[in-house]
């Protein structure tokens, strides 16, 4: 990593509640340098305005295919030098090249305790399951789909009136707790990924760390 703060670069498609409490959560050790969508419309970008985080975005529509598209997202994120790029809510399969430019290097969000539900439809998905646990995880990105090293899961339980929007909220706020808490570890050099493991103190994380929905309120 370059010395100093840590240069994080966010990438979502959609609502940007994620970028907004890492940018809260931003400080001595980290700052994000740019956000990117492949939406042009998306409030994220709106956010980080906002906040005045440069920003950009690529309809992958305007290129000619998926390596077309990531080639021009690499060079844009290129441009602001990240050490590490954060997969905020950003709904597209990535290819080789934008995986192998930040390889060990870029971290994501998922809506459930992987390896439970990767994919899409999670909350109605642990519902129509019965499931009684369900939350977060942050991992390291690799090329299998939402399968990369784990490193931090936030959990609670179901409730019997839980419905579909009401775990997202609450699955959001999770996110937000457990997000910023692996990019600090990451910008203290405290989180690396070695032969497909996710290293936390040199420690090899066989299971990722659990942060209990108390501990986020
Ligand atoms: C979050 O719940 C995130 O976990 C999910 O999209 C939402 C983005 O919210 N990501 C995925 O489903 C990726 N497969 P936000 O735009 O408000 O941060």
């Amino acid at each position: 990593m370059s010395s100093g703060r840590c240069r994080v670069a966010v990438l979502g498609s959609g609502n940007g509640t994620n970028f907004e409490a890492l940018a809260e959560a931003a400080g001595e050790n980290w700052q994000i340098v740019v956000a990117g969508s492949d939406k042009p419309t998306a409030p994220l970008l709106a956010k980080a305005e906002r906040r005045r985080v440069p920003r950009f975005s690529l309809d992958p529509r305007q290129f000619a295919g998926r390596d077309a598209h990531e080639k021009a997202m690499v060079a844009e994120l290129e441009k602001h030098g990240p050490d590490l790029i954060l997969l905020a809510g950003y709904m597209r399969i990535l290819g080789p090249r934008l995986l192998q430019a930040w390889q060990g290097r870029m971290l994501n969000i998922h809506p459930s305790l992987l390896p439970a539900w990767p994919g899409l439809r999670t909350h109605e998905r642990v519902l129509e399951a019965g499931d009684r646990m369900h939350g977060a995880t942050v991992h390291f990105v690799t090329a299998e789909l939402d399968r990369g090293p784990r490193i931090v899961q936030g959990r609670l339980s179901v409730r019997p009136e839980d419905s579909p929007p009401s775990l997202a909220r609450r699955v959001l706020r999770l996110e937000h707790c457990i997000y910023p808490m692996a990019v600090g570890w990451y910008a203290r050099n405290r989180l690396t990924m070695d032969n497909a493991l996710a290293l936390l103190d040199g420690k090899p994380l066989i299971q990722p760390v659990i942060v209990e929905e108390s501990a986020c309120a």
